[in-house]
């Protein structure tokens, strides 16, 4: 990767964009203030800095005015290859599309990118909000654009995958084939064109590259916009850079970048995240959401017919059962195979009490040869046989009680044998 330069300006970006010469920039992102009316303040990660910036306006058109002349100044730096990403949420959206709209024309917005994540918190009423939405404007019809595939979902079939498409003759799309009727294989497509749907995990309290910064947002967001819209060694603009997400995906994908921020504090962020890029990758992204839903089939299904909930992704409890005991869900967990029952229990018992449970079931599968006796397990833990072990032990149980009547007939035959023997 060839070194291209960084730099971060503090000062408000209209003052700053001023002195950037016409068409020079290849794409300008921007996460301005979002018309939240609200102070946003946080520290640092090692608590030792205080971060923050103001979103108070007096009414929209207080806002229009201050987004409306620093889109323009925008319009003007950037090449005419160039494009605009504007991050907004539903505080501005409409009226950051209507100055756009103005600024570069209706004609030249290409998408409204919504960024969802996943969030879990009990709103009170209504939907949960769980996506921004970015709004992306061309300079020109010449902007730039590199295509970018996604995996085919689960559901295309293989078909799809591989065979040519053509339209037959009322212009409606079909499988291609030749003359004779025989399917056209197309070979292997690269995958399914990026949606403007984009599903990209918010940064987790633990992410490496969580600085604390108020809003900050991931890397790989930026990666996306950045590797779309311009090639190695192009120049991108963030003038309200905040920790400097943009830049640093810049820097990691080899474009050069410009960073303006009024808050002092955020530029010495920018700068030092500079100094040592961090990227938090996401294992949700690199293997699918799908790869998350591990929640243990075999150990389900041996807990068919009870009313519960699966947990994925936690090795101490398979489900919790829909009943409450001291206000508390009931965690299970079954025994897997080659585990002791010990082994099965410790989990069990680390995961429940993590979650504050009163009571917590344990399936057992099998005997192992380890010393074991009820008494050993936590009291809150209640052991239960699984059917196949309860139905096992009946039949040996069955079967014991055979071998011995048999014993017994036998015995009995025996005696009567003797005695005859012994009638004169
Ligand atoms: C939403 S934050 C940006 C967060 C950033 N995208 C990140 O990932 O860290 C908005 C930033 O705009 C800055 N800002 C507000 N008004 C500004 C102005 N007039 N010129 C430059 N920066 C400004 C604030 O200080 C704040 O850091």
């Amino acid at each position: 990767m060839s070194e291209s330069p960084s730099q971060v300006i503090h000062g408000d970006c209209l003052h700053t964009m001023k002195v950037i010469a016409d068409s020079t920039v290849d794409l300008a992102y921007l996460d301005p203030p979002f018309f939240t009316n609200k102070h946003h303040s946080s520290v640092s990660r090692d608590r030792s800095r205080k971060f923050r910036f103001t979103d108070l306006w007096n009414g929209l058109a207080d806002y229009a005015e201050f987004m409306d002349v620093r889109i323009r100044q925008i319009h003007r730096i950037l090449k005419d290859t160039g494009s605009i990403f504007v991050h907004c949420d539903t505080n501005a959206n409409f009226l950051l599309r209507a100055i756009l709209d103005d600024v570069f024309g209706p004609n030249q917005f290409q998408s409204e990118i919504i960024w969802s994540y996943r969030r879990w918190s009990n709103s009170a009423k209504g939907l949960l909000p769980a996506h921004q939405t970015i709004l992306f404007y061309s300079k020109t019809d010449r902007y730039k654009f590199n295509r970018v595939y996604g995996a085919y979902s689960e559901t295309t079939n293989i078909d799809q995958i591989l065979q040519l498409r053509g339209r037959d003759e009322h212009g409606v799309s079909t499988y291609a084939t030749d003359p004779s009727g025989n399917i056209i294989y197309g070979g292997d497509k690269k995958g399914v064109p990026l949606s403007d749907v984009w599903e990209i995990p918010f940064l987790n309290p633990k992410a490496k590259e969580r600085t604390g910064y108020p809003t900050q947002k991931p890397v790989l967001l930026l990666e996306r916009i950045v590797e779309i819209c311009t090639d190695a060694g192009d120049l991108v603009l963030d003038p309200f850079c905040g920790s400097g997400t943009t830049l640093v995906a810049a820097k990691l994908l080899g474009r050069s970048s410009i960073g303006i921020d009024i808050s002092e504090e955020a530029v010495d962020l920018a700068q030092r995240r500079l100094a040592a890029p961090i990227k938090t990758e996401s294992a949700m992204l690199k293997k699918g959401r799908a790869s998350y839903v591990n929640a243990d089939k075999d150990a389900l299904s041996l807990l068919a017919g009870l009313d519960l909930l699966p947990v994925q992704r936690n090795a101490g409890i398979d489900a919790f059962l829909q009943v409450k005991i001291d206000g508390s869900l009931v965690p299970i967990r079954v025994q897997r195979a080659g585990e002791t029952i010990m082994e099965a229990a410790s989990k069990l018992a680390r995961a429940a009490n993590s979650k504050k449970a009163a009571k917590a079931v344990l399936v057992r599968t099998h005997k192992d040869h380890t010393l074991f006796s009820e008494g050993m397990l936590p009291r809150f833990i209640e052991l239960i046989d699984s059917t196949a072990l309860h139905v096992g032990k009946r039949i040996a149980e069955l079967l014991a009680e055979k071998v011995t009547e048999k014993a017994a007939n036998t015995s009995l035959q025996g005696t009567l044998r003797d005695k005859a023997a012994q009638r004169p």
